[in-house]
């Protein structure tokens, strides 16, 4: 299955409207990221969604681009009330309207685990950062053995959910498998966290080196 951008134009929506499912490991991830954005980085985000992170995070950087492969996500965010240096773009990562070279952060949430060839996109990311720049990120991590019943069960029924369309593609990636794709592309890594825990959504601050 191939990862498609008509599947979340079609939730975008529905997206839009529900809440965030945990608050709590939400929150934690924003507090860690505001300690790292410097006040002046002009910042790229890919995989932005409804634009909620992006309108959360611009009164307290430079600017923002917040991309998003799926044009109706990126409907839903510039419906709503805007950021003066926020911008939102239906793009994906090697998008030529994105140049290379000038963000000194580049984030991405939910994202890596739905993307096919991750390697290949947090090698653009290198390219799209200055040199020292931060790739800032937060991946569920399915590919983990200590998932829980529930969501043990749910990777289970992945294949069946897209069999019916009803899923998007997924990389059953482990947290190691994460940092060594990170690290490969031309990173450091200086921070990792999980919020929440189970199932794993690892946070990673990684420096262009
Ligand atoms: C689970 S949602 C996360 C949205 C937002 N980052 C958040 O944390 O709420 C995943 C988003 O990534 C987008 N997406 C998936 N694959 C993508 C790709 N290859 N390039 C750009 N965006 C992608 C989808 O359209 C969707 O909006």
């Amino acid at each position: 299955m191939k990862s498609n951008p008509d599947f979340w134009s079609k939730i975008s929506e529905k997206y839009a409207a529900s809440p965030i499912s945990d608050i709590g490991a939400y929150e934690a991830t924003m507090d860690r990221v505001l300690v790292h954005l410097p006040k002046d980085a002009r910042v790229l985000e890919l995989g932005c969604g409804t634009g909620s992170t992006a309108l959360r995070l611009a009164p307290h950087v430079h600017s923002i681009v917040a991309t998003d492969f799926a044009d109706g996500m990126i409907a839903q965010a510039k419906a709503k009330p805007g950021a003066d240096n926020a911008q939102f773009l239906c793009a994906d990562a090697f998008d030529p309207a994105l140049e290379d070279g000038v963000f000194d952060v580049v984030m991405g949430f939910n994202l890596f685990h739905l993307v096919e060839d991750t390697p290949a996109v947090m090698g653009r990311i290198h390219d799209l950062l200055v040199p020292g720049g931060l790739f800032i990120s937060k991946s569920v991590c399915l590919g983990e053995r200590s998932l829980g019943l529930k969501f043990g069960l749910m990777k289970r029924l992945i294949p069946v959910l897209q069999w019916v369309g009803k899923a998007p593609f997924v990389r059953f990636e482990t947290i190691a498998g994460l940092e060594a794709d990170i690290v490969a592309s031309g990173f450091e890594i200086i921070e990792t966290g999980d919020y929440p825990a189970r199932p794993p959504s690892h946070f990673v601050v990684a420096k262009r080196v």
